[in-house]
């Protein structure tokens, strides 16, 4: 369990997981700095209920540490805007800017590290359909990267792995497996954010590495299923994430 004014890091807190997440985050009593590029997204964020925003570029490994600076937890909710890049590779914040992110996150004595990979990289490449993979398969290879990385940084970690995400709201029936080729399908955003913000204080989900889906958005047999108590309590929701 969390002491009272522990700070957690929601990097990508503009986009639609970190958004959930600010949302999910809200009513607990953990301080939230959320972080954007842009100046023009501040307001929207302190009104979603982040009590700080870092505005940064995680390419420039300076603002990482800036962003990370006095936190205790880090959810890492970055992705790459649309751009061939997710084809062909190259420079992406999946790779550099997480990498950047888990240095910083090293140097400032970071507790827990959460990480939202996706169904589709490494060992859990079968969940995702071919042709998606192969569009997007220069981001599944960065990410994939990340998640090394983050493996062998020695910061306690989980690394949740979704699958195709919507914007539906939030199902609180999750299925969680283990291994890569163990469940394929979609998940709501909300689902995902409420995951997230629950590992840090789920001590079955330390050092882990897991695949996500919502039951009703379940394709095929699951396989290796995980039992994951998750800390819903620590959130102050009311409907929980199954396992
Ligand atoms: N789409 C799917 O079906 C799917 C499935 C599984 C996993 N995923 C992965 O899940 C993650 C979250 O996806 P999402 O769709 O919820 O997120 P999203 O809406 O794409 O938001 C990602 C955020 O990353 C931030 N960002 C990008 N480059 C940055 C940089 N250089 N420095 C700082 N911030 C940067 C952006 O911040 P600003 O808005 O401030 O620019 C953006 O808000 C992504 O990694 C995605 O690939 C996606």
């Amino acid at each position: 369990m969390a002491s009272t004014g522990e700070r957690v890091l929601v990097a990508g807190a503009n986009g639609g997981t970190g958004r959930e997440l600010l949302a999910v985050l809200r009513p607990t009593d953990l301080e939230v700095r959320a972080t954007t590029r842009s100046h023009a997204n501040v307001d929207a964020l302190e009104r979603l209920g982040a009590d700080e925003v870092a505005v940064v570029d995680f390419f420039r490994s300076a603002d990482a540490v800036r962003a990370v600076e006095g936190c205790d937890i880090v959810c890492c909710a970055l992705g790459a805007p649309p751009s061939p890049r997710h084809f062909l590779g190259g420079k992406l914040v999946d790779r550099t800017g997480v990498s950047n992110l888990v240095t910083a996150a090293i140097g400032a004595g970071v507790d827990r590290f959460v990480y939202q990979s996706a169904i589709g990289v490494g060992s859990s490449r079968k969940g995702m359909p071919l042709p998606g993979r192969l569009i997007v398969r220069g981001s599944l290879r960065a990410k994939g990267d990340s998640e090394t990385t983050l493996r062998r940084s020695g910061l306690e970690y989980t690394i949740v792995r979704p699958g195709r995400l919507t914007d539906s709201p939030p199902s609180g029936e999750v299925l969680v497996g283990e291994g890569g080729d163990s469940v394929s399908g979609s998940i709501p955003r909300a689902d995902v954010a409420r995951v997230m913000a629950a590992a840090p204080f789920t001590p079955e989900a330390r050092n882990r590495t897991l695949e996500v889906v919502s039951r009703d958005g379940l394709r095929g047999t699951p396989k290796h299923l995980a039992e994951i108590d998750w800390a819903v309590d620590r959130l102050g929701i009311e409907r929980e994430a199954e396992s």
